[in-house]
């Protein structure tokens, strides 16, 4: 297939498996929650407060930071985009999405709390990582992919510098994250430990690539 193909293709399969789970949401809903509304982040900042996702994620998102601990295998969410954040809440509370910890507090949630909570972490200034050597192997995979080995090129995707893209709501924001956590993302979706892609896109993109083009990737993203 044609690789400029695959940012549109998903697009389309990602719009109709989003619009398909607001109509299941709609026939489930009362008749006065039909609206889906945007979420309110000046609710948002209590709840990420009461909810405690802010011991984890950090004061707005940036991170709980320290060097060389678990702790910097916890996502950063400021910036992100919140429908990217709902469906992953959804994927950990169906287990779609394996993580014991985030299972529980998703399921401690309710949908409406997370879009206020989402909105809120979206508001702040984006995600910044450290870093910010050249890191050329993961730099070229990530703008250019390997055609010999069918790596899609990771920009047509996630954006220039992994900033995402604005038509692509589900597809996150990676430039800027933890590396740690990165890192594992992209050796938990090459092993299969990680499946919740559309059509396992991101399983296939991993596969080919080695331990140090993987730490390469992390490495680049977290320094942009
Ligand atoms: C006890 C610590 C802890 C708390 C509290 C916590 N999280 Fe998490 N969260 C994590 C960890 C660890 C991960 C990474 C999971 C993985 O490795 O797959 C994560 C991942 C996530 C992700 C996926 C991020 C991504 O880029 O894919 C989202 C979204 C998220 N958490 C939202 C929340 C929200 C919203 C709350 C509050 C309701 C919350 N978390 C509370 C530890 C926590
Ligand atoms: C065809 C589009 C596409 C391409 C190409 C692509 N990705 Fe993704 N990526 C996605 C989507 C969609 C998700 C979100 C999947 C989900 O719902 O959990 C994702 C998720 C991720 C995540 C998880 C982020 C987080 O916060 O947990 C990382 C890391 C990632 N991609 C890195 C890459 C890298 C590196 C490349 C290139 C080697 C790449 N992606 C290529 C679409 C793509």
């Amino acid at each position: 297939m044609k690789s400029w193909l695959y940012p549109v293709l998903l697009s389309l399969s990602l719009g109709l498996v989003w619009s398909a789970q607001a109509a299941n949401a709609k026939r489930k809903a009362p008749p006065a929650q039909v609206a889906s509304p945007p979420g309110d982040p000046v609710l948002g900042k209590d709840k990420a407060d009461a909810e405690r996702c802010i011991e984890c994620h950090g004061v707005d998102g940036h991170g709980a930071g320290h060097a060389n601990g678990p702790e910097g295998k916890f996502a950063k969410l400021a910036g992100q985009h919140p429908d990217y954040i709902l469906k992953q809440i959804r994927d950990f509370r169906s287990g779609a999405r394996k993580h014991d910890q985030m299972a529980i507090m998703a399921r401690s949630v309710s949908d409406e709390d997370v879009r206020d909570i989402a909105a809120y972490f979206a508001s702040q200034p984006g995600m910044k990582g450290e870093g910010g050597d050249a890191h050329t192997v993961g730099r070229r995979l990530y703008e250019q992919g390997d055609a010999t080995r069918g790596v899609l090129a990771c920009v047509q995707c996630h954006g220039a510098q992994g900033k995402g893209v604005a038509g692509l709501p589900l597809v996150p924001v990676i430039g800027g994250q933890e590396w740690r956590y990165l890192d594992q993302q992209l050796r938990d979706w090459r092993s299969g430990e990680r499946r919740n892609s559309a059509d396992g896109v991101m399983n296939q993109v991993l596969k080919p690539l080695t331990d140090a083009e993987v730490e390469s990737l992390a490495l680049y993203l977290s320094g942009v």
